[in-house]
């Protein structure tokens, strides 16, 4: 039997957080190549994922074809596989996609065919303009039986990909986009969904991160292998995040189990974006084969203590400080017991790559303005 299709969260590139409409061919083809160059893909990093704008027209047979930016679907498609990585298209349940371009509304079974024709190996189905343009990303005044309504259709409308998906033979990632609708990681598995976005759409913004990161809280038990709650593509690399914005973003992503696709430039990858993206220990927590996401266990002001278990029996455990001003943990207590550890479990501390010894609830650290310090406790 085939393994089973996102057992750990997925990791790739994701073309939309950098190149966003302007992507062509010959980014996803550079991308392919410098995942590969930089070590990402070794690390784990091997869906290439082209979002949105790929669309061209439909024929009088109503085939889809890609436009110009995308010549050659099949050759790409090719070419990203003889890299050793796979291929992830983008598509909406309405008549128009996000950016306005061809939806699959009505034509499900014919674009999962052409998807695997193509040897696709990655679906992001978004929800736009949907349902004749009913639902909207904003629903002011809906009535709640319009809301139901909508809600059942756009289920319904999921779980149709999902047949034509599967009648394919082809094992493709199945990622949904609604912005978290319908608390949708209730029923996203029933979907045959392998993640689901709980959110809007994330920004190179901090603030705007760490607004996302905390908004998870709660959403713990909906993920596990083969189905995991997606707080949006990596902004690490982008915009102007600190060193430390940058390991927060990652670092929380990190703890939430969440999938990691690259949304940066990876032509103008510095070392420090490559060694956070890479760095081996952080993505051991995320792909950490028990698939437990991090519960948040304590929150005061601009700090947060994150715990998640880990498949070896140790404890994966984070303190963000999301604040303006460092913080000192003196005061502080790590919650040990809450966290599944206890006090005299030896505690590493993973960005700084250095055991600390046995720990207890007081730790004398600091942890700076919009930093993290993320520790794998043992026993
Ligand atoms: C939505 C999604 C984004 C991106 C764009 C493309 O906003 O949330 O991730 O796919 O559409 O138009």
């Amino acid at each position: 039997p085939a393994p089973p299709l996102a057992a750990t969260p997925p990791m790739g590139w994701n073309s939309w957080n950098w190149f966003a409409e302007k992507v062509t061919d010959k980014d996803v083809r550079q991308a392919a190549d410098l995942l590969v160059s930089s070590g990402m893909r070794d690390a784990g990093y091997i869906y290439v994922n082209i979002d949105d704008t790929w669309e061209g027209v439909r024929d009088q047979n109503g085939d889809l074809h890609s436009n110009e930016k995308f010549p050659d679907m099949k050759a790409l498609s090719d070419y990203v596989h003889s890299k050793g990585l796979k291929l992830g298209i983008y598509s909406s349940p309405g008549a128009k996609t996000c950016a306005r371009f061809e939806g699959s509304m009505g034509h499900e079974d014919q674009d999962a065919r052409l998807y695997a024709s193509w040897g696709i190996d990655y679906l992001k189905y978004d929800l736009c303009s949907f349902h004749n343009g009913v639902m909207r990303k904003d629903h002011p005044g809906d009535s709640p039986e319009a809301m139901t309504f909508q809600y059942k259709a756009m289920r319904e409308a999921y779980e149709k990909m999902h047949q034509a998906l599967l009648k394919t033979g082809r094992p493709i990632v199945y990622s949904l986009c609604q912005y978290g609708f319908d608390s949708v990681w209730q029923w996203g598995p029933e979907v045959g969904a392998n993640l689901w976005r709980t959110t809007g759409d994330i920004s190179p913004s901090f603030d705007r991160i760490s607004l996302i990161g905390r908004e998870q809280a709660g959403l713990a038990r909906y993920a596990g292998p083969g189905h995991w709650n997606d707080p949006d593509m990596l902004e690490v690399g982008n915009g102007k995040l600190t060193l430390d914005e940058n390991r927060t973003h990652m670092g929380m992503w990190a703890m939430l189990a969440a999938p990691l696709l690259a949304g940066n430039n990876l032509s103008q990858l510095t070392s420090e974006t490559t060694a956070i993206l890479t760095n081996r220990e952080i993505l051991a927590i995320d792909q950490d084969p028990l698939g437990k996401q991090a519960d948040r266990i304590y929150a005061e002001g601009p700090v947060e203590i994150w715990a998640r278990p880990l498949a070896d029996g140790s404890v994966a455990l984070a303190i963000f400080n999301f604040g303006e001003q460092r913080t000192y943990m003196r005061g502080i207590s790590l919650h040990l017991e809450q966290a599944g550890a206890a006090s005299g479990w030896r505690a590493h501390d993973v960005w700084m790559a250095k055991d600390l010894g046995p720990i207890s609830n007081t730790l004398p650290i600091t942890v700076p303005r919009h930093g993290s310090v993320i520790l794998r406790l043992s026993k």
